[in-house]
Formats: structure tokens, sequence, C-alpha cells
């Protein structure tokens, strides 16, 4: 009760099998949630519950980013998403969309608020957003990410807020919650340095649009982080390295630019590594903070650190919440069109570091999709910061499958970030700094510097060979099968089969 300051309200509460009646067959739903923190978890289940009864339901679902599993995982296995927007980690609603059995979006994640204030995806049923508390004037005060939160609950018919008691309420002021207006009204974003804040520390909601209030203690299922291996160990130090060089021809300050790091174990492991360097005053503008954010704060490395979401390891968010004042002034969570947003990144001048599932010796990258056909996360936000940063990275180890793949590749399988986009390639290997180079340049460079030595001498053997194909033409591939259809219409003119 002490939870929600808004007398009004207080007759709101109801039980989680009363609010997910709210949701009905066909609906489409907005749920809080980034990279699994900050996600509802009551309503849902007692969505799935009903389900289990021999109700039929499904529904469209848009989260911020990925969601744990008692949202995209329980609801998926029953079937009951229909259609799945901007991004996921879950292993049962991938194996859905891989199925043909989801229809999935994959949107770039600045993209996503967007693409819903202006009525690209219909309009909003119902939002459910999770929060800390709710403020004297009806205020939602979220959890441990924004995401797309303050969008849904504009956009949103109904919203139903869950109240998670297992969430600190000391969260309470870390948040930056600014919504730009649609164009032709909108103006440029007010930030200028990555502790700048711009917006209220909670999301504005009229008192009516809030239908039912749940309560839950459900903690955030955030998902483990590999400890970091000998592999990882050496891309950071390779990364670390490109980064000294660069401010050594000062080309970046001393304490470097605002760093964005991506998700997963690699991600991880790179930004920890910059605990044992020398660089001090460091500030991040990202959309996740790992436990290497921890890290960093606590060596005393990091100032500000900005995002959508904390996502903290299972070992250590129990430590993390215990001495969260420890962290409180450095951290702001800001919603995703902000921490994801072209303008503020181009202005601020970020360092983009994201991983790739495979690069090809030109330079373009893939990070969604294992062997062109099956998806495994999606984009997130890896295009909105590296189209948009100072300098752009790449990292990957040489190698896939222990070895049994190299991910150093002739051409990419999918492409999700073009030759035009990718600045730097860093592999165990080495470092691979495209900028400046010609396509020929840049298969030498990535060849030479992030392929493995098993792989090595099978690329020249392409990359010489298409040369010659091509009689050394700009960027030299030997097209035989998808593009087939290409030399049949020039040699005919027609599409007809000769
Ligand atoms: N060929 C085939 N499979 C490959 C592969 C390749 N070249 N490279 C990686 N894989 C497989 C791995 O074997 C692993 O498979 P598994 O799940 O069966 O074990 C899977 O892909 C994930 O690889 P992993 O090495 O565990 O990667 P990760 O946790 O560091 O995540 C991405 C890497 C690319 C999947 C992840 O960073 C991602 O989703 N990126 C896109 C979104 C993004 O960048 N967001 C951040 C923006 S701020």
């Amino acid at each position: 009760m002490d939870r929600i300051r808004c007398e009004k309200l207080k007759d709101k509460i109801v039980s989680a099998e009363e609010a997910a009646k709210l949701i009905k067959d066909g609906d489409f739903v907005g749920a809080s949630g980034f990279t699994p923190a900050g996600y509802p978890k009551a309503v849902p289940l007692a969505l799935a519950k009903r389900v289990d009864e021999g109700e039929k339901i499904q529904i469209d679902l848009m989260t911020g980013a990925s969601v744990g599993p008692e949202l995209d995982g329980v609801l998926s296995e029953r079937g009951i998403i229909r259609r799945r927007y901007p991004y996921q980690t879950n292993a049962p609603l991938r194996n859905s969309i891989n199925s043909g059995n989801i229809k999935y979006n994959d949107i770039h994640l600045s993209h996503s608020p967007q693409y819903l204030r202006y009525g690209f995806l219909g309009k909003m049923d119902v939002a459910i957003i999770e929060a800390v508390t709710i403020t004297e004037n009806g205020g939602i005060v979220p959890s441990t990410s924004v995401g797309n939160s303050n969008v849904f609950v504009e956009c949103a018919e109904k919203v139903i807020v869950e109240i998670n008691t297992s969430q600190p309420l000391s969260l309470e002021g870390i948040h930056d919650i600014y919504s730009p207006l649609n164009p032709p009204r909108r103006e440029s974003i007010p930030i200028n340095k990555v502790s700048d804040r711009i917006g209220t520390t909670y999301i504005p909601c009229p008192l009516e649009k809030i239908a039912a209030i749940v309560i839950t203690d459900i903690p955030d299922k955030t998902n483990k982080v590999a400890p970091i291996d000998e592999v990882s160990r050496q891309m950071a130090d390779n990364l670390i390295k490109f980064l000294k060089s660069e401010v050594d021809k000062g080309r970046l300050p001393k304490n470097l630019l605002p760093l964005q790091s991506g998700v997963g174990s690699v991600a991880n492991a790179v930004l920890g590594g910059l605990c044992n360097s020398d660089f001090t005053d460091l500030n991040i503008y990202s959309e996740v903070l790992q436990d290497s954010v921890i890290d960093l704060i606590d060596c005393g490395k990091v100032k500000t650190a900005s995002a959508t979401s904390l996502t903290i390891s299972p070992d250590r968010i129990k430590d993390f919440t215990a001495n969260f004042s420890r962290y409180k002034d450095h951290i702001i969570l800001r919603p995703e069109e902000i921490s994801n947003n072209p303008e503020v990144i181009r202005k601020l001048g970020v360092i983009s570091m994201n991983t790739a599932i495979e690069v090809d010796i030109y330079g373009n990258v893939n990070s969604t999709h294992i062997m062109g056909s099956k998806m495994m996360n999606g984009i997130g936000g890896s295009g909105d910061f590296t189209r948009n940063a100072y300098i752009s990275i790449f990292t990957t180890a040489s190698t896939a499958k222990d070895g049994k793949i190299s991910s150093i590749v002739p051409m990419v399988s999918h492409v999700d970030h073009t030759e035009h986009d990718v600045m730097v390639i860093v592999t165990e290997k080495g470092v691979a700094d495209l900028r400046g180079l010609s396509p020929k340049e840049r298969a030498e460079a990535i060849i030479e510097n992030c392929a493995h030595e098993d792989y090595k001498e099978m690329l020249w053997d392409y990359f010489n060979r298409a040369k010659e194909a091509t009689k050394n033409s700009h960027t030299p591939h030997i097209l035989i099968e998808g593009f087939s259809w290409h030399e049949r219409f020039m040699k005919t003119g027609t599409m007809k089969k000769p």
C-alpha cells in the first residue's frame, strides 16, 4: 500500500488473475522490459493460466527489448504470441519464430517507439508496466528498465501496473523520462553531455488510464554472464590497445568519448577489460548496463553511465541491490528512444562496440541470423549506435562452434551493418581498422589481422580467385548460385528461363 502514494488509485489493486481479464483475444499488448530487466511477470503468468484452463487467446506483443521467461517463454510455449516486436532472446520464442509460428518484426530499437507513436503498428490496447511505486500524482516509477514503457503508457487504451516489491524503492530517482513530439513539432533533444537530465523521474499517466494495479514480488530473471575466457580477454586487450593508439594519435581525448557496449558475454568481457586499463573518468552512453559497468563504477573509472536498462546477473543482483546507494548517483535510465537516439549518439560522439555473429572480408556484419536463415536475437540497438557512432567497432571471436566455423567469411549470409557503417573489426587475433580503405584493402586487413590461422589460406584463396574472376573489380565476388538469375537476365534480357 505504501508504494501506491496516490490515494485515488488504491482501489485499483486487484489480483493478477483479475488484471489479466482486461486482455482480450486479438489485443495488441505493450509490456515493459528490456534485456531482461523490469518486465511484468504476474499478469503474463495469469494470462497463461487462462489458456491452460481452455480459453483461446492470442496477442501481438511489443516490449522494450528482450524479456524473461514469465513473459516471452510462458506465452510462446502456449501459442499465445501471434506477432512480436522489436527484440527477443528467449529460446522457446526463438524456436517459434524459426518454425514460422510467431511473426517477428526485428526493428531498430530507436525506431520501435516512433513506429507505435506514428501509428505504423496500429492501436495498442493494453500496456503492462512493472514499477517500484506510483507517485502522488499517478506517475509510474519504472523498475530496472524504461525501454518503451513511456510510449506504451502514452499510446495504450488502458494501463496495468505491476508493483514489484522485489525491486528496491531506492530505484526512484535514477530514471529520466522524456518523450519527443512527433514531426513536424519535434525539437532537438537537449542532451549535450551524458549526465544531462532532461525529463521526469516517473512516467506521467492520467489517473483514469490506470485500469488495474497488481502487487507482486517475483524477481527479474536476468541472464548469467559467462566467465571471461582467454579469447574474450584477448579481444578486450586488442580493443583497449586500439583505443589507446587513437588517444596517442590525438583522435580521442584521454578519457575517451562516451562508450556503448552491446549485449552478451563477449561485450561484458570487453567492457570489463577497461577496469585493468589506464583509462579514467569514463562515461557510458549505452542501452544496457551489465555487470562490467558495476565493476567499472566500483573501481572508480566511470563518472556517469546512461542506458535504458540495468541487467545485473543473478549471482550479483543481491549484493548490487543491497549496495545500490553506491551506484545510484552514477546511473541514469532513459527511454530507449533517447538512449538509442541517433541525434544524441552522433552529438556525443559515442564509441560503439557491438558483437557480430559473422563478418565478411569487405566489412559487412551479420548480427542476427545463423547461416542466413535462423533468427538468433535481433538487431537490437546495434544499428542505432553503429550508423551514428564516432567510431563503430565490432568484436567477434575469429571462429565459432569450437573452431568448426570461421566468423570471417567471404560474404555474410545476412547483412545487418553494411561496409559503409563498420569502421573497426576486432577478434582475438587482432584489429582491422577499415576507415578510409577500399573494399580490397579492407579484405586484406581483415584476413591478415582478424581471421583464424585455420581459415586464412581459404580466405586468401577465395579473395584471389574472386579478383581473377572479376578482372580485379571494385568488390570482387564469385557469385555462383544466389545471383545466377542476374546473369541470366543480363544474357537473355528476360527473366524467363533461357
Ligand atoms: N556461425 C554459427 N553460429 C554462430 C556463429 C557463427 N559465425 N557465431 C556465433 N554463433 C552462435 C554461438 O555458437 C551461440 O550458439 P548457441 O546459442 O547454440 O551456443 C550463439 O550464436 C550466440 O553466440 P555467443 O558467442 O554465445 O554470443 P553472445 O552471447 O556474445 O551474443 C550476439 C552474440 C551477436 C548473438 C549478440 O550480441 C546479439 O544478439 N547481438 C545483436 C544485438 C545487439 O548487438 N544488441 C546490442 C546493441 S546495444
